[in-house]
């Protein structure tokens, strides 16, 4: 059975797991997250599964207690790079910050990306929500939410410029006539804002797929806006299918109230599925992964979305702490997330910190079993694909030899790669250079 619209998978590069406990596990891995075997046997996995892409996430600050995935990992784009040598048509995704680079920077390592892969960059623009990351940039303060949101959208507004600095065919390379490049083709930015000054051009031609692809996931109001207006594909929360139904559709309106195709519009949301031969044994196999979990990875998650405060010294069994301004100028949505529920159920510390530890997903069960709830989030509005976390050592492999196959014989998941770009992979247009463009409607007139 043949359908127009498929899935979208990527899969997200954690090394030593997702929680602070993931590392105990008997199969676990300690040095994954600086292995580069490890990631390369990931990778290829994944592109024998026919995933979209990779993810590699990221973040700039770290205390003590930080998760220990956090604790010790690669800079995306050098991990991305290595893989991009190792494999040939999945695409490579990764987190940069616009709080804490320099757009031209920026512009340049994902047009080098794009380039070294054949055409499979992605960039998911962040914020940066933990305060103490101005400590390693030489700065006394990080900036507010919505000024981050601001800097994010001139940040971009100046990577997108820059990655059209150079047209098509700019590069002549003519022998004879000595002409190396054609400067009409050549254009400078001369981008002066609110917070950066970026004359340009830029030092990389266009790349393969003319502007590496957008990837954000916002959730609060200004993030929402911000990823509507500007993304290719955004990443959603771990949601309910009703909740993630309600998220979708409401990004979704906000794209085409941009003007936007919002058909074009991916809606990820992550998920850990846990697959097993049987019912029981996918259970046993959850239960396996909440025996590890502990009240440490409870208060690590409620670290994480309260911009890495230490929930350790108050009364578990106390009334939750009055921390919601922490959380406001933090991970927001996260964090509000979080408090609706405390306040919903009135949960001590203790009980919801219980509750993030273990979290029981919807996609628990036979192969069959998960593909149904795969193919019902993406019949029903609530997800146009996923970004896959492996819950367990070995879950990827379960999940491309046993899940995928059953997606592909119902119509819903590519039998083999629709090209060599990322672009067309998630079905996107190249963009085109905004010179070229300017030019031919002048042609036109
Ligand atoms: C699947 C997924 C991956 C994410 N990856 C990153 C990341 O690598 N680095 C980061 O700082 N934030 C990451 N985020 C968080 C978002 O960038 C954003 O900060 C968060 O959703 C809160 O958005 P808000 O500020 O609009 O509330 C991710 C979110 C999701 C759902």
């Amino acid at each position: 059975m043949t359908r127009s619209r498929k899935l979208k998978l990527g899969f997200i590069l954690h090394g030593v797991g997702r929680t602070w406990t993931d590392w105990r596990h008997p199969d676990a891995d300690v040095g994954a997250s600086t292995s580069l075997s490890f990631y390369t046997r990931q990778a290829r996995l994944a592109e024998r599964g026919k995933f979209d892409f990779l993810f590699v996430a990221d973040s700039l600050s770290i205390t003590e207690k930080s998760s220990p995935h956090y604790l010790n990992r690669f800079e995306p784009l050098t991990i991305l790079s290595a893989l991009a040598a190792v494999t040939s048509r999945i695409g490579l995704v990764g987190t940069l910050t616009v709080s804490y680079t320099e757009p031209f920077n920026v512009a340049r390592q994902f047009a080098s990306l794009d380039h070294l892969s054949g055409g499979r960059a992605g960039w998911n623009v962040v914020t940066s929500w933990l305060g103490d990351t101005a400590a390693n940039f030489s700065k006394t303060e990080h900036p507010a939410h919505d000024v981050r949101y601001r800097i994010a959208g001139e940040h971009l507004d100046v990577v997108q410029g820059l990655w059209d600095s150079w047209e098509d065919g700019a590069h002549v390379g003519d022998k004879a006539s000595g002409v190396f490049v054609d400067a009409d083709k050549l254009h400078r930015l001369d981008h002066k804002g609110e917070f950066f000054q970026v004359r340009g051009p830029l030092n990389i031609k266009r790349s393969p797929q003319g502007q590496p692809v957008i990837f954000q996931a916002g959730a609060s109001e200004d993030g929402r806006n911000f990823a509507a207006k500007r993304a290719d594909a955004i990443f959603a929360g771990a949601l309910s299918l009703e909740e993630a139904q309600a998220y979708s559709r409401d990004v979704k309106a906000r794209a085409r109230g941009f003007g936007r195709d919002a058909t074009r519009l991916s809606v990820l949301p992550g998920i850990a599925p846990l697959v097993g031969d049987t019912e029981a044994e996918a259970e046993a196999k959850y239960q396996e992964l909440a025996s590890l979990a502990s009240l440490e990875t409870g208060l690590g998650f409620l670290a994480r979305s309260f911009n890495d405060h230490d929930f350790s010294g108050y009364d578990l069994d106390g009334p939750f702490p009055d921390v919601a301004a922490l959380g406001r100028n933090s991970n927001q949505s996260a964090s509000d997330r979080i408090l609706a529920q405390v306040r919903a159920e009135n949960l001590s510390l203790r009980q919801i910190a219980q509750r993030l530890a273990s979290p029981r997903g919807a996609f628990i069960g036979t192969p069959e079993q998960v593909a149904d709830e795969l193919q019902t989030w993406f019949e029903s509005e609530a997800a146009d694909g996923f970004i896959l976390f492996e819950a367990l050592p070995g879950q990827l492999d379960t999940f491309v030899d046993q899940v995928v196959p059953i997606l592909q014989a119902r119509g819903l998941f590519r039998e083999d790669y629709e090209g060599t770009t990322l672009r067309e992979s998630l079905g996107l247009d190249v963009p085109v250079n905004r010179y070229t463009a300017a030019r031919s409607a002048r042609t036109a007139a």
